[in-house]
C-alpha cells in the first residue's frame, strides 16, 4: 500500500493537467468577435446586446433576456423588477455570494435569511414557507455551486402565496432540474457572466423573464436607452429615456460580442463538463465520508461545474478523520481539496452592524418590522453544512485519465485515514469561510 504524499510517499496525481483547468475556453472565434467589435466602434451601442439577448432568450427558453454589465446589476434589476421597495422582505439563503442579498438593502428592503437543505445546499422550501409574511415580496433561489434548488417546491409556495421567485443562476448556467433548464422556472432569473463563470464573458450579467412588466421595470431601472423603444407601458414611456433607478446597467459591446461566441460554444462545453461531473462522482461513490453534491432528481444535472463542492461526512470517514486534515492530505497528493465554502451572510457585519446609508440603526434592521438579525444557533443546517463542504477540482473538460488520478488521490487518503496527520485547529471553524473562488489547479 502506497504511503501518503503528506508522509513522504509518491503523489497520486502524476500527470500534467494540460489545459484541464484553463478557463474560459477561448479560440479564434472569440478573438475575431472582439476585433470586429473594436472596428465597428459599437462598444457603447445596444445593438450587440440585442443580438446576444435574442440568442440567450432562445437558449434559456424565456420570452425576454436583458443584458446587464454585471450579474449584480441584473439581480438588482430583478429585485426592483418584482417590486421590492421600502420594508419589503426578501427570503434568501445565507450561503451565497453577497450580490444575491445586498441589493435588497439598497432598495430599503429587509433580508430574511432561510436555512438550506443538506443535500442540495440550496434554500430549504420548508423554511421559506415558515418565513413568509404579508411583507414578503420575493424568494431568492440561488442554485449554489451548480446544484439546482428545489424549484417545484418553491414554485408551489409561490403559487399559493403570490410571492415571486427570483432565480440566481450565476453558478448554474444550463443546469437541468427535472428535465427543465434552471433560469426559466421562476418569475425572473438573473445571472453573472463574469470571466470565472461557467458561461463567461469579460464582465456581464443577464436577466431573463417571461413577464413583460418585470422586463419593462428592469429596463426602467437601469437601461435609459431602451425605455422609449422597448417599454409599452405608458407609465414608463413618460420617462422619455431617464432611468428611474439612477443606474446605467447596459452591457458593453465587447462583453456582448464575446458572450455571443461563448453561448454558441456552451452546449458542447456543458456536455463535456457533465461527463466530467458524472465521472468524478461515480469514481468516488463507494468512498466512505465522501457525499456527492449532485442532484438526485431524474433528468437533473449540475450546471457547468462552477465552484464545485463536495459534502463531507466525518462520522462515516474512517478514523473519524476531520475535514481539514483530509483536505490537507489530498492537496499533498497533487490535486485540489479546500475545506470550506462561502462565508455565511447572516453572520456578516454588513447584515448586522453597518449603517450603510447613514441611518441611526444598522441598515439590516432600519426598515424591518422587528429585529431579525441572527445568531450562531439560527439556521442550523446552514451552520452544519458550512463545516462540511469543500472545494473540489474544477475541470474544464472530461479527461478521463487525469480526473481518475485526482479521484484516486481522494480515495487514497480515505484508505489511509489512520495515517493522516491531524494538526491543532483541524476540528475548528477557523479559516473555513471563503469570500470567493479563484482559479484552481
Ligand atoms: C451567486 C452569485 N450571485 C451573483 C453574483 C454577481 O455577479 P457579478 O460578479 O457578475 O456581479 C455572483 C458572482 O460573482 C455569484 O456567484
Amino acid at each position: 500500500m502506497a504511503t501518503l504524499a503528506i508522509n513522504g510517499g509518491p503523489k497520486a496525481v502524476t500527470r500534467d493537467p494540460g489545459d484541464i483547468f484553463v478557463h474560459p475556453i477561448i479560440d479564434e472565434r472569440d478573438e475575431k468577435a472582439i476585433v470586429e467589435m473594436l472596428h465597428s466602434r459599437q462598444m457603447s451601442s445596444i445593438e450587440p446586446s440585442l443580438a446576444l439577448e435574442e440568442q440567450y432568450a432562445r437558449w434559456q427558453g424565456t420570452r425576454y433576456a436583458l443584458a446587464h454589465n454585471t450579474g449584480t446589476a441584473a439581480l438588482y434589476g430583478a429585485l426592483w423588477g418584482v417590486g421590492v421597495g421600502e420594508g419589503d422582505e426578501v427570503i434568501c439563503p445565507s450561503v451565497t455570494y453577497w450580490a444575491s442579498a445586498m441589493p435588497v438593502l439598497s432598495l430599503r428592503g429587509v433580508v430574511v435569511f432561510a436555512d438550506i437543505e443538506r443535500a442540495t445546499l440550496c434554500i430549504d422550501p420548508e423554511d421559506v414557507r415558515r418565513k413568509i409574511t404579508e411583507r414578503t415580496k420575493a424568494i431568492m433561489a440561488v442554485h449554489i455551486y451548480g446544484h439546482p434548488a428545489d424549484m417545484d417546491a418553491l414554485m408551489e409556495i409561490s403559487e399559493e402565496t403570490g410571492v415571486p421567485v427570483i432565480e440566481d443562476v450565476s453558478h448554474a448556467h444550463g443546469a437541468r432540474y427535472k428535465g427543465r433548464l434552471v433560469g426559466s422556472l421562476g418569475q425572473v432569473s438573473a445571472m453573472s457572466l463574469m470571466t470565472g463563470k461557467a458561461l463567461p464573458t469579460s464582465e456581464g450579467g443577464m436577466l431573463c423573464t417571461d413577464d413583460q412588466e418585470i422586463y419593462e421595470r428592469a429596463i426602467v431601472f437601469g437601461h435609459y436607452g431602451r425605455i422609449a423603444k422597448y417599454c409599452e407601458m405608458e407609465e414608463y414611456r413618460r420617462l422619455q429615456g431617464l432611468a428611474l433607478g439612477g443606474h446605467k446597467f447596459r452591457m458593453n459591446g465587447f462583453s456582448a460580442a464575446m458572450a455571443q461566441v461563448q453561448l454558441e460554444k456552451y452546449p458542447g462545453i456543458l456536455e463535456e463538463k457533465e461527463k466530467a461531473a458524472k465521472l468524478w462522482w461515480g469514481l468516488l461513490e463507494d468512498v466512505p465520508g465522501i457525499v456527492p453534491h449532485y442532484p438526485k432528481w431524474e433528468d437533473s444535472t449540475l450546471g457547468g461545474w462552477y465552484a464545485p463542492h463536495g459534502i463531507y461526512d466525518q462520522d462515516a470517514a474512517p478514523n473519524n478523520l476531520p475535514l481539514k486534515s483530509f483536505a490537507r492530505a489530498v492537496t499533498a497528493e497533487g490535486t485540489v481539496c479546500r475545506a470550506g465554502g462561502y462565508r455565511l451572510l447572516h453572520r456578516h457585519p454588513a447584515f448586522n452592524d453597518y449603517a450603510i446609508y447613514g441611518e441611526d440603526v444598522p441598515t439590516a434592521v432600519r426598515f424591518a418590522q422587528e429585529d431579525m438579525r441572527m445568531g450562531d444557533d439560527d439556521l442550523p443546517q446552514t451552520m452544519e453544512m458550512f463545516r462540511r463542504v469543500y472545494n473540489i477540482p474544477r475541470f474544464s473538460f472530461c479527461d478521463e485519465e487525469y480526473i481518475t488520478q485526482c479521484a484516486n488521490a481522494y480515495r487514497k487518503v480515505m484508505e489511509h485515514a489512520d495515517e493522516v496527520p491531524i494538526e491543532e485547529g483541524d476540528e475548528t471553524d477557523e479559516g473555513l469561510g471563503l469570500a470567493g473562488f479563484t482559479q484552481q489547479r
